[in-house]
């Protein structure tokens, strides 16, 4: 791991999962069955993913979440211990399971992703003190919606409150978020499904994604970063919008893309780059992973997104 010297540190807040992965010529449709060829236990979760992102990159990271008192809540651990991650912040719940999710991936690598929640449901007021308490001047929260909304709402005010940057993935999407949580939010980063669920508009292209920014920079949050995948990214703010080309990479699995996007884009603001130059080393960092299986085991190095960046896909 190549280490940048970066006086802020890196803070995410949300869920470890045990990723349950089946490889399938073509994803079922509802009430078919059909033959996969691959199956793999694999570490993931968007918030424990969006950690080892970051630390993979060289900046420190903490991880604040909750695991079951069993095999996969040690595994998750150790995986993020392994990446470099400081996980003080993970608790072990007295009881349930850790969190599981059954996912599917297709040849092309699009795929489904059921989450059950299991320990990170548990996740509340005792983990948002523990982030607050570690915060940092200059420091940088990551939340995501796959620990219980009130507590991702409770943390991003008190991130906010502390003079964070707040930067949230509302994944899973919910509809109808309280107008109070737009304005704690520093930067917001749906994909184009989050969007349209956000905002009521059919998010499908860089023309619908600039709308749906732009109605989500007025609902009050700074910028707004609509993830459009194969199209790349969405930026606006309160000075307009720019669209950021993807990099032409061949796509073997997405599960995971948006948290590597998000962990590139916290590890390049965290080193004081300008928006503009931090969205398009997300976007060469998401690239990077759709190229590798998994989710965590995706998250690439330094190198090779510098490598992506000039031109050199085969890394
Ligand atoms: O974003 C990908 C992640 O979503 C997977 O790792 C899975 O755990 C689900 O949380």
């Amino acid at each position: 791991m190549t280490s940048v010297p970066s006086p802020k540190t890196i803070h995410v807040f949300g869920s470890l999962n045990m990723d349950l992965v089946c490889r399938t010529p073509r994803l079922p449709q509802s009430g078919e069955t059909v033959l996969g060829t691959d199956f793999a236990t694999l570490p993931g979760g968007k918030g424990a993913n969006q950690a080892v992102a970051a630390a993979r990159l060289g900046v420190a990271t903490t991880m604040v979440g909750r695991v079951g008192n069993d095999a996969f809540g040690r595994q998750l651990v150790q995986e993020l211990q392994g990446a470099g991650v400081d996980t003080s912040g993970v608790t072990t719940a007295a009881d349930g399971p850790t969190g599981v999710a059954a996912i599917a991936v297709d040849e092309v690598g699009h795929n489904t992703i059921v989450v059950v929640p299991g320990a990170n449901g548990g996740v509340g007021d005792e983990e948002v003190k523990r982030l607050t308490d570690g915060l940092g001047p200059g420091d940088l929260v990551l939340l995501q919606f796959e620990v219980p909304l009130p507590t991702v709402m409770a943390a991003a005010q008190a991130a906010h409150a502390q003079g964070a940057t707040v930067i949230v993935d509302p994944a899973p999407a919910h509809d109808h978020l309280p107008p109070e949580f737009f304005k704690t939010v520093n930067i917001l980063t749906p994909n184009q499904t989050e969007a349209s669920q956000l905002t009521g508009l059919a998010v499908s292209d860089v023309a619908t994604a600039q709308a749906a920014a732009g109605q989500l920079v007025r609902r009050g949050v700074a910028v707004a970063i609509v993830k459009l995948g194969e199209q790349g990214a969405v930026v606006a703010d309160g000075g307009g919008s720019f669209h950021q080309p993807p990099l032409p990479v061949k796509a073997i699995d997405t599960v995971a893309a948006g948290d590597a996007f998000n962990g590139g884009l916290a590890v390049a603001l965290a080193e004081g780059r300008a928006l503009k130059e931090a969205v398009a080393f997300a976007n060469a960092v998401a690239a990077a992973s759709v190229m590798v299986s998994g989710a965590q085991a995706s998250m690439p190095t330094r190198s090779r997104v510098a490598a992506l960046q000039m031109g050199l896909k085969h890394l």
